[in-house]
């Protein structure tokens, strides 16, 4: 089977999981559920969920208890767009090829969608405890992956230093804190959380954090350079934000054909990473090459 083929069949999987997990739509405060699923269901490329699984597999996981944690990811990135592209951040109207959230919705309810999104990831996930309890103790640990690489020393840590850095000038290392938490932070956590579930070791879950953490690095800086060479109608969300918000980025810092190395560069270093874990990891090195050569 082709890559094409190969993404999609995993991408149909997964739309089918996160529509499972989605609340259903009832109640005075149906309008939340109603916009949940409008951020949700816009169609990303499901990255996260995608090497969540590609890491339960490689690691011998079996039977669906990842499946609330992929939607948990999920949730907790969509989340993370709502939010990054409220007017007080990033501003932009487009996301995933539709008007944003708080466009649709209003901004008061673009900010309750994304708090939603955030806590239904956690009740999400508690929920496979109710699947398999006799594994409760892999699953309290991917728990706190989950929790941890979400917060202030994750995701949300990098978007502080993201935000507050606009308009400022930005060195190359305290572009690499940003880009390793905003970005990197929760694909890390996708691939740990899929090794953990599956009931692999401290340091094979270790490697895998360090492969994505590269990967990460890789992803954010291809966001750069397609947010510069890229159309609005590719990418499903407005191109020379970055420049608009006066953003340092590994464009503006080294240069186009710098930033373009450096994405081949970090995506080798996480394939021979990830080759040091051994098992058949083809389609996941198929993912991480992906990266580098996507449109969108
Ligand atoms: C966008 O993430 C924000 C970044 C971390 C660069 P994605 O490029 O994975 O967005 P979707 O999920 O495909 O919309
Ligand atoms: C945001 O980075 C990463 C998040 C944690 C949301 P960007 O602001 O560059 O993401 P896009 O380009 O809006 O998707
Ligand atoms: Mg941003
Ligand atoms: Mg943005
Ligand atoms: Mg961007």
């Amino acid at each position: 089977m082709s890559f094409n083929d190969e993404y999609r069949k995993r991408t149909g999987y997964i739309e089918g999981v996160l529509k499972e997990y989605l609340p259903k739509q009832e109640g005075y405060q149906k309008l939340i559920m109603e916009a949940m699923e409008y951020s949700l269901m816009a169609g990303g490329k499901r990255i996260r969920p995608m090497l969540m699984w590609e890491s339960f597999c490689l690691f011998g996981g079996t039977g669906k208890i990842i499946e609330p944690f992929m939607a948990a990811i999920e949730m907790i990135h969509t989340y993370s767009l709502v939010h990054d592209d409220l007017p007080a951040m990033d501003n932009d109207e487009y996301r995933r090829g539709r008007k944003t959230t708080h466009i649709v919705y209003g901004e008061d309810m673009g900010i309750l969608a994304g708090d939603a999104l955030l806590n239904y990831a956690f009740e999400t996930a508690c929920r496979a405890f109710d699947m398999e309890p006799e594994n409760s103790g892999r699953i309290g640990q991917a728990m706190k992956i989950l929790s941890s690489k979400a917060g202030i020393y994750g995701m949300i840590g990098g978007q502080v230093v993201d935000v507050k850095s606009s308009g400022q000038s930005v060195s190359g290392e305290m572009l690499d804190f940003i880009y390793r938490l905003k970005t990197g932070a929760l694909i890390e956590s996708s691939v740990m959380i899929g090794a953990v579930l599956a009931g692999a070791g401290v340091e094979v879950t270790d490697k895998m954090e360090q492969a994505a953490r590269k990967v990460g690095l890789a992803f954010q800086i291809q966001d750069d350079i397609l947010d510069v060479t890229s159309t609005t109608e590719v990418l499903g969300k407005p191109v020379h934000s970055d420049e608009k918000n006066e953003k340092t980025t590994y464009v503006t810092w080294k240069g186009m054909e710098d930033a373009k190395k450096d994405v081949t560069r970090m995506t080798e270093e996480a394939i021979a990473i990830l080759h040091t874990v051994g098992g058949e990891s083809s389609f996941l090195e198929d993912i991480f090459r992906w990266l580098i050569y996507r449109k969108k």
